[in-house]
């Protein structure tokens, strides 16, 4: 019998792909959003599919409602997925991301609903001094957001062992694809591409040697999808990072080789005040415990990115 899933952030970058995802895995989909920063077009498809239903509303609404259906499991993403923004609006991210959370364990507890997988960050981490960075280092949240994050991580905790409800707690690193939102708050590969293909600088903070671990949203949607589904999960936190780490030099001078009718080059400003120089995270219990390792390359995860946003600027 096919499963049905409750997606809360349906409308964003990671949650609609991973609707479209669960769709072809033949789930039937709820879909929950208050269109923050998500867009009705990442939604085309799955508005064409006979198995998904849309509600929009606020996972912050008293009453979320009767879902009308038995649901198995919930992947809870709706946030404020932003650094910039905890800075500014500490109280803000704060209600969205941890109280926010705490609003979908109450609907999981009193709807029954057994699992809920929940998209946390590589922030919670702060700035390890080993790399890579396993599920063991201690958490040490530098900003407004990171803390939000890992508030709502004890809440999964504590619903897990008062409760009963499994918790899965994905702590991805950098994530990058089609559909990533472009603005001042958005991540630097999605900044890139349209500096790239609107010939405008990219502006890099400071040498660029810092690096990341950059993780394709394909294989983002399959590891999300799997932590919903293998019963060896329940309670676990798993590191969800690409396999090798690239600095950000590097990856802006691939992104301009992918465009060579464009006239963008690389400025480099102050380095960003709090920036984490190298970040990486070990893919060992990722694997272990969902048999999962990350298949799209970089290069090839860039490629098709940049044909995405081209035909995205065209529309
Ligand atoms: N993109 C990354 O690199 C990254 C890295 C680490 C963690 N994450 C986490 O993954 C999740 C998804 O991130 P994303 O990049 O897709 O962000 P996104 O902003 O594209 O998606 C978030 C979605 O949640 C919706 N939303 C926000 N608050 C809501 C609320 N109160 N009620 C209902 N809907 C609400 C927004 O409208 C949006 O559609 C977030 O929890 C984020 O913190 C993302």
């Amino acid at each position: 019998m096919s499963k049905t899933a409750l997606v809360t952030g349906c409308a964003g970058f990671i949650g609609s792909n991973l609707v479209d995802y669960l769709l072809e895995k033949d789930y039937s989909v709820i879909g929950l959003d208050n269109f923050r920063t998500g867009i009705e077009t990442n939604l085309d498809s799955a508005m064409n599919n006979s198995n998904f239903r849309l509600i929009k509303t606020d996972i912050l609404e008293e009453n979320l409602g009767d879902f009308e259906s038995d649901i198995d499991v919930i992947y809870h993403l709706a946030a404020i997925a932003s650094v910039k923004l905890s800075v500014e609006q500490p109280l803000l991210v704060h209600h969205y991301n941890a109280t926010g959370t705490l609003k979908v364990l109450e609907l999981a507890r009193i709807n029954q609903i057994p699992r809920v997988v929940f998209s946390s960050s590589a922030a919670v981490y702060g700035k390890p001094e080993m790399l890579p960075v396993t599920e063991e280092t201690p958490v040490y949240p530098l900003s407004p957001y990171a803390a939000s994050k890992l508030a709502a991580e004890m809440y999964l905790r504590a619903y897990h062992h008062t409760h009963g409800i499994e918790s899965v707690i994905l702590r991805y690193f950098n994530i990058y694809g089609p559909r990533q939102a472009y603005s001042e708050y958005s991540g630097f590969i999605s900044i890139f591409i349209n500096h790239v293909l609107q010939g405008v600088p990219v502006a890099i903070d400071g040498d660029g040697l810092q690096t990341r671990s950059l993780l394709y949203i394909d294989d983002i949607v399959e590891m999300t999808r799997l932590a919903g589904e293998s019963t060896n999960a329940a309670g676990e936190i798993l590191n969800v990072s690409g396999a090798e780490a690239i600095s950000v030099l590097e990856v802006a001078e691939r992104i301009l080789a992918l465009a060579p009718e464009s006239k963008s080059s690389i400025l480099h400003g102050d380095p960003r005040v709090g920036d984490v120089r190298d970040s990486i995270g070990s893919g060992d219990r990722v694997k272990e415990v969902l048999g999962f390792t990350p298949k799209v390359t970089l290069d090839e995860g860039l490629e098709r990115t940049v044909e995405w946003y081209r035909s995205f600027l065209r529309s």
